[in-house]
């Protein structure tokens, strides 16, 4: 049973790191990075959410600096404020990557929904309702990116670099998924504010992926095409049991006494770094 604890729950064997990659602008680009059309789309939408939203978080951990004094949450937090602004560089660079191919309304998106949508937010609302929402956005972006972890098959024949940064993101994502958490905790946040926000926001950022989706398939004269819905039924029917297992963790979170590390995936961030270092060794030697 999870009770507050006030400090920091990071695992053994878990450290929250901020990796530099620099990962090199992709040259041949295929005309879909993921084989498949509305797949690709959805996650180049979400990716669009992320550098704004990726500051958003930032800022709305920062606001409790002074309330917390337990020193490894400390360093977890500023461990998470490093993670998350690279991830929003590096996705910059990836969106603006997609806009150039053929989307350049994705920079208009970008500048004044996106934007404003968080801007908003921020003059809006409170600075617990602030941190709810990054609790809960913290919590679709883990299980996301669990399950890009523990299933690759979700990336099948997806091209390799693009494959790569969605993979990093994960893992940094895993590392520091309970650092916002950890924090509502600690300060006391509600049960069911985190609950009411989880539905609120899923919904109405759900909505916005989905529109920016629709737009590029648009783009693409690929909305509501019987080839388009039929490559994506089929996608979606092979892996319906990881949408299921991916569905099952989401709602995990309505549990009054659920902590993100309930979820614990340890081992696929292990088997990534054991990658990375086997990549390094072979192209040093
Ligand atoms: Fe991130
Ligand atoms: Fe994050």
């Amino acid at each position: 049973m999870h009770t507050s604890l006030q400090k920091s729950s990071l695992p053994s064997g878990v450290t929250i790191e901020p990796r530099r990659m620099d990962f090199q602008a992709v040259t041949n680009k295929p005309r879909y990075w993921h084989p498949v059309a509305a797949f690709t789309h959805i996650l180049t939408a979400a990716s669009l959410f992320f550098p704004e939203g990726e500051r958003f978080f930032v800022r709305s951990v920062q606001n409790y600096e002074h309330d917390i004094s337990d020193p490894q949450l400390r360093k977890d937090m500023a461990g998470f404020m490093q993670q998350e602004v690279i991830h929003g560089e590096e996705h910059e660079r990836f969106n603006y990557d997609i806009a150039d191919q053929g989307y350049p309304y994705l920079y208009g998106i970008e500048r004044f929904l996106v934007k404003g949508v968080f801007a908003n937010i921020r003059r809006f609302t409170s600075r617990q309702v602030q941190l709810a929402l990054t609790v809960c956005l913290e919590h679709v972006t883990a299980t996301l990116a669990g399950a890009l972890l523990k299933y690759p098959q979700l990336m099948d024949d997806a091209e390799p670099q693009y494959r790569e940064i969605w993979n990093w993101h994960a893992v940094e994502e895993s590392e520091h998924k309970a650092v916002a958490y950890d924090v509502y905790d600690a300060v006391g946040g509600s049960y069911w504010i985190r609950v009411t926000t989880l539905v609120l926001s899923s919904l109405f950022f759900l909505g916005l992926v989905l529109f920016v989706t629709g737009r590029m398939l648009h783009t693409d004269a690929k909305l509501f095409n019987r080839e388009m819905v039929r490559e994506t039924k089929e996608y979606v029917s092979e892996r319906m049991w990881i949408f299921k297992n991916v569905g099952k963790d989401f709602i995990q979170f309505f549990k009054r006494d659920f902590h993100p590390w309930q979820i614990d995936n340890r081992d696929d961030i292990e088997a990534w770094k054991k990658q990375q270092v086997a990549y390094a060794e072979q192209h040093q030697g």
